[in-house]
């Protein structure tokens, strides 16, 4: 019977949602979801601590419920992630209302860690990290939901040290999982009704390298591309220093992978590259990116980047943006630099003032708004592949949906059709601000009424 509740909040990437559906699945016999907090009898907060802001959000956040434990001592609350990992016990005495703390790789003890605390034992502060820790195989549980899409961590960790980074010092060092677990948890999902699956991990192109036997990223993503039933395959983060020939002819080749990439640049300088200890320089990220549009005419980029790095000057920053001007993203997300515990550049001693960091970003943010506003404009009277979501959060009428580009399309269609799960045409008639709108064209495949199969 389940009687009790559970209110997850998660702060972070894709890995900590990814997380955070685990934990559901694990506590999923005892516990229901539920929307708010103060119907919980179980509050889980997955934090992320990548940057300074992240982080205080995460206190600012927990230390709201002091009051609702002081009105019902028996709710449990614990902070999971990143910020568990970095902090540890220092969250439970600077926030004395929190029972529980668990590392990324600890949100698997979840339901031992209940236990405890229900005998009493609390608070339980469970951070350890093991170079070989291999997580265990949990399929979501979507409670009826029936999503289109899903996600599957295939790594985890990071052994990439970049010096502004916290990210290998709270999720450990980088462990692939058996491909015998991936193929078989996407299995499951596309029985669920899953289309499209995004493929997770830190650095998913070193995928495999560590461990003895197993298939590259390139083999995986052939081998995930065999799954019937499954449609669309897309993955992040790719790391452009080990971005090889190889997957880009995969993303050529594969019909099921989305042209997309994702491959975050950080800055347009080779000399905070360098700094950043990135294993690139300007120069071969373009000559990589030269070489996938070679390739894979047509596909759409997005990165990540870093503005007021320590040491970075006006030039660097020049260098920045003649580097989106030269790329063209079709997005990007940008950052002002925030030192994080651990992470090397803390120690780095030209630290560019906040103000100037500010107008860097408010720069960025205008160079590529204006670019990508002329790339969605360039779909204006396309026919796009869709497929297709639900209905709008926003406005129920209007059904939504991604292109293989991972541009967002809301559109119209004939209200008779049950379209969600559907790959279909839509034709592009305007370009929003966030998104393409356009008409319904036809379906290519799935419900209401295209073929079910590959
Ligand atoms: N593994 C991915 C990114 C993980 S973190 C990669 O290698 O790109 C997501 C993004 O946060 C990073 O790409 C970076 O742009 C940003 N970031 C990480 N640490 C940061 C810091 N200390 N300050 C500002 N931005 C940071
Ligand atoms: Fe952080 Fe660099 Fe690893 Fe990405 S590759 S998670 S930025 S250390
Ligand atoms: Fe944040 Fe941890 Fe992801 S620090 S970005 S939640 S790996």
């Amino acid at each position: 019977m389940r009687e009790k509740r559970i209110f997850i909040k998660t702060f972070g990437c894709q890995m900590n949602e990814y997380d955070s559906e685990r934990m559901l699945a694990l506590v999923g016999e005892e516990y229901v979801p539920c929307e708010v907090p103060e119907e919980a009898d179980l509050i889980l907060v997955n934090t992320c601590s990548v940057r300074r802001k992240a982080e205080e959000k995460v206190y600012s956040f927990v230390g709201r419920f002091k009051s609702l434990k002081a009105k019902r001592p028996e709710v449990v609350i614990g902070v999971t992630g990143c910020v568990a990992q970095q902090e540890g016990e220092r969250i439970v005495k600077r926030l004395p209302h929190v029972d529980l703390v668990l590392g990324p790789q600890n949100i698997y003890r979840l339901p031992e860690a209940l236990e405890k605390i229900r005998r009493g034992r609390g608070p339980v502060v469970l951070t350890e990290l093991k170079k070989d820790f291999k997580p265990p195989l949990i399929p979501a549980t979507y409670d009826g939901a029936r999503p289109v899409k899903a996600q599957v961590t295939i790594m985890q960790g990071c052994d990439n040290f970049c010096s502004y980074c916290v990210v290998p010092y709270v999720r450990g060092r980088e462990v692939s999982r058996p491909p015998e677990d991936i193929l078989r948890e996407i299995e499951c999902l596309v029985q669920q009704g899953v289309r499209e699956v995004t493929l997770l991990g830190q650095n998913v192109n070193s995928y495999g390298q560590k461990e003895k036997g197993y298939p590259t990223f390139a083999e995986l993503l052939r081998m995930v591309a065999q799954i019937k039933g499954l449609w669309r395959i897309r993955f992040t983060t790719s790391h452009p220093k080990d971005l090889s020939e190889d997957l880009m002819r995969t993303i050529a080749e594969e019909e099921k992978v989305c042209e997309h990439l994702h491959l975050p640049v950080q800055s347009g300088s080779s000399r905070v590259l360098a700094r950043m200890n990135r294993g690139y320089t300007r120069e071969e990220y373009l000559a990589r990116v030269a070489r996938l549009r070679e390739l894979v005419p047509g596909i759409a980029l997005t990165t990540d980047l870093i503005v007021g790095f320590p040491g970075e000057t006006e030039s660097d920053f020049q260098e920045t943006l003649t580097l989106l001007e030269e790329v063209r993203f079709d997005e990007i997300f940008s950052f002002k630099y925030s030192d994080r515990p651990l992470a090397r550049a803390r120690k780095f001693e030209d630290k560019v003032p906040e103000e100037v960091k500010a107008a860097r970003l408010w720069k960025v943010h205008e160079v590529q708004a204006r670019i990508t506003q002329e790339i969605r404009e360039s779909y204006i009277g396309r026919k796009a592949e869709v497929l297709v979501e639900g209905p709008s959060e926003t406005r129920p009428e209007v059904l939504t949906g991604r292109t293989r580009t991972n541009h967002v399309v809301n559109f119209t269609a004939p209200k008779e059709l049950e379209l969600k799960g559907a790959l279909v045409y839509v034709l592009i008639k305007e370009a929003g601000k966030h998104s393409l709108r356009g008409e319904f064209l036809e379906i290519l495949k799935g419900p209401g009424g295209g073929p079910d199969e590959d």
